[in-house]
């Protein structure tokens, strides 16, 4: 039984853009354009989009079904449909979570800074050295990056004080469109600049030798971190879901919107990288940062649109968040019976405690490395290239094999797409998921 505070979302317009607004976020506009670049363009992209529409979609609908019929947090949902050993999985789902967004902070806050840079108008008047230097100083300094990342993760925490309806729902139906429109403005000056066409050849144009486990297993983690899979915040949101809700439909309504936003930051991003004489390989993290200063530049007005674009950034980001954040949340509300605003101030204490070391990985402790991999770059391995796939692997399993029935009435009860779907959807989740993400795993791990 849902217990009386955890409250619900308003409408189902409400639920697509939250759901939406955690999926679209850093993940589209930060980190698949550089990720694309750095792994051989075309070639990335069409992997990625096979792993959003073999494993994305099917797991999406997994995760929302478990939040539905538990009406809990993660590891409150794996407990009441599964039982035993189960709960793990919601555990290390929580966990992962946090992680993620102790380094989602930091980008985030690059994205304030940034934001304050375009309203003194320093971007549009830099040279393209000056932008390196730039990007280069901000997440270099050991102070500056950790006070925007405490500001916003103070921003998460207000929107998820304010609640699923009140807050984050309010929030994501109204900057969602807005953020749609500025990137098709962007994307359409970016694809007219000087030797833009060879950056739409580039990510368009697969070069199938640059196929590789390494490939497949990035492309496998880049889709479950755009559509938040693996952490349970997809469980959380579907815990809000009203029981007459389509949840098919509502699925792919997400993951449609979603990959659109990711091939817009595409198009946005690459063209304009090629043109600014940035080579694919060396973009990296700051990529999104210092090219669109370039075609800020190229635009009449463009310092406005600068400050338009990093505004809605912020608020994209934001709507991520506070997503990641839920799911810590509902779990101490839920289990601990605690008061949402003091489970929200440890969730993001934590948060911010781990940020500290992410964002100093990018300056004075850049010589701080394991495997060869700075902080920074070990929990983004270790979250989407392990524990997210590994979350979504036994979130299969335990929807396919223990869950069963359950599941598929679940989905069909109230769904006109999803009732001829949904034997079909079973099978995935039993066979295909399961085989599949194993096989990825193992390739990226041990790079054959
Ligand atoms: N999907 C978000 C993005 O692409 O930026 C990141 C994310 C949010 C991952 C929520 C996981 C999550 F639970």
């Amino acid at each position: 039984m849902s217990a009386p505070t955890r409250g619900g979302w308003a409408s189902r317009f409400g639920f697509i853009m939250a759901a939406a607004g955690s999926a679209i976020g850093l993940g589209n506009i930060w980190k698949f354009p550089y990720m694309t670049a750095s792994h051989g363009g075309g070639a990335f992209l069409v992997v990625y989009l096979v792993c959003v529409f073999v494993f994305g979609i099917s797991l999406l609908l997994a995760e929302l079904v478990l939040g539905r019929m538990a009406k809990r947090n993660p590891i409150g949902a794996f407990r009441k449909l599964a039982g035993g050993a189960w709960p793990a999985v919601g555990a290390l789902g929580v966990v992962t979570a946090l992680v993620i967004l102790s380094f989602y902070v930091v980008v985030s806050g690059w994205a304030m800074a940034y934001f304050v840079y375009a309203v003194e108008g320093t971007l549009t008047t830099a040279s393209s050295g000056e932008l390196n230097a730039l990007f280069g100083h901000l997440v270099s300094s050991p102070i500056v990056p950790l006070i925007y990342a405490a500001l916003f993760v103070l921003l998460t925490a207000v929107v998820v004080i304010g609640g699923v309806a009140g807050g984050i729902e309010r929030m994501a139906k109204l900057f969602m469109p807005l953020l749609f429109i500025i990137l098709i403005l962007l994307m359409v000056r970016s694809l007219t600049l000087p030797g833009a066409g060879r950056g739409l050849v580039f990510f368009l144009h697969p070069d199938w030798s640059a196929i590789d486990g390494h490939l497949i297993s990035a492309a496998l983690g880049q889709a479950f971190f755009t559509l938040s899979l693996g952490v349970g915040g997809m469980i959380t949101y579907g815990s809000y879901m009203a029981d007459t809700q389509d949840l098919g439909r509502d699925a792919l309504s997400v993951v449609a919107l979603n990959t659109m936003v990711s091939l817009l930051a595409g198009l946005m991003v690459i063209p304009a990288m090629i043109s600014a004489g940035i080579t694919p390989d060396a973009g990296g993290p700051g990529t999104t940062f210092k090219v669109l200063p370039t075609v800020f530049a190229a635009m009449p007005a463009g310092n406005l649109f600068g400050i338009g674009f990093f505004f809605l950034l912020i608020l994209a980001a934001l709507t991520s968040s506070v997503s990641l954040l839920e799911p810590v949340v509902s779990f101490f509300v839920d289990e601990y019976r605690m008061k949402r605003a003091n489970a929200t101030v440890i969730g993001a204490s934590f948060c911010f405690a781990l940020a500290i070391p992410v964002s100093l990985s990018f300056g004075i402790w850049h010589h701080i490395q394991l495997f060869g991999l700075t902080i920074f770059k070990l929990m983004d391995f270790l979250t989407s290239n392990l524990a997210l796939p590994i979350g979504s692997l036994m979130t299969a399993l335990c929807v396919g094999w223990v869950v069963r029935r359950a599941a598929v009435d679940e989905l069909s009860n109230h769904g006109r797409i999803a009732a001829g779907w949904a034997p079909i959807w079973l099978f995935f989740i039993r066979y295909i998921a399961p085989i599949g993400i194993v096989w990825i795993l193992v390739q990226g791990l041990f790079g054959l």
